[in-house]
């Protein structure tokens, strides 16, 4: 059977078994193509969170990275939730464990510690607040209105350097040392490339970029600001500064506009990993299953909870 037969036949017993198992398909904006096409829903971390949430789907299928698929267990704890392969992790989510969380706020007790979503379970079951790279503004300019001025924001110090130019100067907020190795390859040199190249096109990137990067942009958002920019942008040549799975989508809500990537290499591996093989093998053989404890499952919902009511 050649690749194009085999991915048929694939799609079309993906679909059956979705069926038969009353299951539901999850996938983020950087999923390969022929995931986003068999997906019932696609969308950023905090809507596939609020997704996972709300289905009745008796299994969810989260196709993106390790922490994707814990939080849908976390917020939907009856459901049987899967990833189609276990080692997709966010290499992110590894740069802070429990133990330094924990260190840091013995020494710092009157810090408020905001977690992006990007993080480990256990992480999160120490911090105060979660938050996405959606709403982590929001939910910072809310803390700082109810009168917390001092903050810690884990892990990504880029989408916290960007929170803290948002927020009134005479706020604390610490960064934890961690960044994401696809955005933060980014530089300036990048940008002005493609500035020089294509006078006319609009530079939309991640916060997860370097400030030097996010200066020069003509638009910094989520993956889901990202996509709504698209819809109502005028410009025709649109130079994405984010993980190029999203070009796919991009492509699909806009033909008639030109989409190039930011950087030649701005691929996500974890994310890549899931491929359609491994999505039907997962909903066949029911793996791999994400099986978290009780008094984790627990701990780790109050900051999303928390997040969920705030943004
Ligand atoms: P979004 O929440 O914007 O989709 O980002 C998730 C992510 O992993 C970015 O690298
Ligand atoms: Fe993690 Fe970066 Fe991949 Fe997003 S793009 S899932 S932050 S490694």
């Amino acid at each position: 059977m050649n690749l194009y037969k085999n991915y048929k036949f694939l799609k079309e017993e993906i679909r059956k078994l979705k069926l038969k198992k009353n299951a539901i398909i999850l996938a983020h904006f950087y999923q390969l193509p022929e995931i986003q096409e068999v997906a019932d829903f696609i969308g950023d971390s905090l809507e596939l969170a609020r997704k996972a949430k709300e289905t009745d789907a008796d299994i969810i299928v989260v196709c993106g990275v390790y922490f994707m698929a814990e939080t849908a267990k976390i917020i939907n704890p009856t459901r049987k939730v899967l990833i189609p392969y276990y080692k997709a992790g966010c290499l992110m989510a590894d740069m802070a464990t429990k133990e330094e969380i924990l260190e840091y706020k013995k020494n710092n007790p009157d810090t408020f510690v905001v977690t992006y979503v990007n993080s480990s379970a256990d992480v999160k079951a120490v911090s105060d607040i979660c938050c996405t790279s959606a709403n982590a503004v929001k939910i910072v300019e809310k803390l700082v209105q109810n009168g917390i001025k001092k903050f810690l924001f884990v892990p990504d110090k880029n989408l916290g350097s960007y929170v803290k130019e948002k927020i009134p100067k005479d706020i604390e907020m610490e960064l934890w040392n961690g960044y994401c190795y696809v955005h933060d390859q980014v530089s300036k040199e990048d940008v002005i490339f493609y500035r020089e190249r294509f006078p006319k096109c609009t530079i939309a990137v991640h916060p997860e970029c370097k400030k030097e990067v996010r200066d020069l942009a003509d638009f910094v958002g989520s993956t889901s600001q990202i996509v709504k920019f698209v819809k109502q942008t005028t410009s025709d040549i649109i130079v994405v500064g984010t993980e190029e799975g999203i070009i796919h989508y991009l492509k699909k809500i806009a033909p008639n506009k030109v989409f190039y990537s930011l950087h030649r290499r701005f691929i996500c591996d974890a994310m890549k990993l899931i491929t359609l093989p491994r999505l039907y093998n997962c909903l066949k053989n029911e793996m791999y299953e994400i099986r978290l404890d009780e008094k984790l499952l627990e701990e780790a919902r109050k900051p999303i909870e928390k997040m969920l009511k705030l943004s």
